[in-house]
């Protein structure tokens, strides 16, 4: 079974048919998906979708991008939150730089607050980092990431840099940039890093693979992206299924 690790099913893109779909996943091979908050509202929502759906798990963080919003109340409400039988990790949490704003200065802080407060419920972190490869690892670095574990979602970087994370014991989220035909970076570094640290994600809506490249992305899309790095490590699809998922659940549930 396909454990989806980076999903946004609470985005407006599902309100139409998000029952129909979400209920369809277990019988289309999806075993598990984490649901991963980006600010207070969605985190929220992730909250609520973890109450109706067994197999849904969730991420509890604030992405760089809405670090403005918060304060130190909003900041212990998530700290709350963390501690709920269905949160599994600290997320989505890290460094844009493709936008101007929030400045440097405020995505560095809530980033650093967060990682500290995962260290504190022991929880792993899922890590969101465009455009900021230093910034991100020499915080990350400095702050002993390696203690937490967690995942580089949407890996974007060089084989170098897969290098370093790899050291840290990190994991690697794969995606549909994966199968886009200019990602000859992206297949060099999915070659490189051993298929023990790869979790297979969507980032559903955004980034769908092709053939579906521009439509909205979801779950059911993740044969593509396992039939890529299937291709590129020369193994089978099953094994990819298979090794990622036994990856998620050691990363996520703790399992051996
Ligand atoms: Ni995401």
């Amino acid at each position: 079974m396909i454990f989806e690790s980076h999903a946004h099913y609470d985005d407006e893109a599902f309100d139409g048919d998000r029952e129909e779909l979400l209920s369809s996943m277990q019988e289309n091979g999806i075993s598990y998906i984490i649901n991963v908050g980006a600010s207070i509202q969605t985190t929220k929502n992730t909250i609520a979708l973890t109450e109706k759906y067994p197999f849904l798990y969730g991420a509890a963080g604030v992405h760089p991008s809405e670090t403005a919003e918060l304060d130190e109340e909003k900041f212990s409400w998530l700290k709350e939150q963390c501690t709920l039988p269905k949160i599994v990790a600290v997320g989505e949490i890290g460094l844009d730089y493709y936008w101007e704003e929030p400045e440097h200065d405020i995505q560095k802080k809530w980033f650093e607050r967060q990682l500290e407060l995962a260290r504190e419920i022991k929880l792993p972190v899922i890590i969101h980092s465009r455009e900021a490869a230093k910034d991100t690892f020499d915080m990350m670095k400095a702050l002993h990431v390696e203690e937490m574990g967690g995942v580089i979602h949407c890996f974007s970087y060089t084989k170098e840099m897969a290098r370093e994370y790899l050291n840290m014991g990190y994991f690697f989220g794969i995606g549909g940039v994966v199968t886009f035909q200019n990602a000859k970076k992206l297949r060099e570094a999915v070659e490189y890093i051993p298929i023990e640290q790869i979790l297979l994600e969507t980032d559903s809506p955004y980034l769908a693979p092709v053939p579906n490249r521009g439509k909205r992305n979801s779950s059911l899309n993740i044969p593509y992206i396992a039939e890529a790095i299937a291709q590129i490590k020369g193994i089978s699809c099953e094994e990819v299924t298979a090794v990622t998922e036994r990856n998620a659940k050691k990363l996520f549930f703790g399992e051996a």
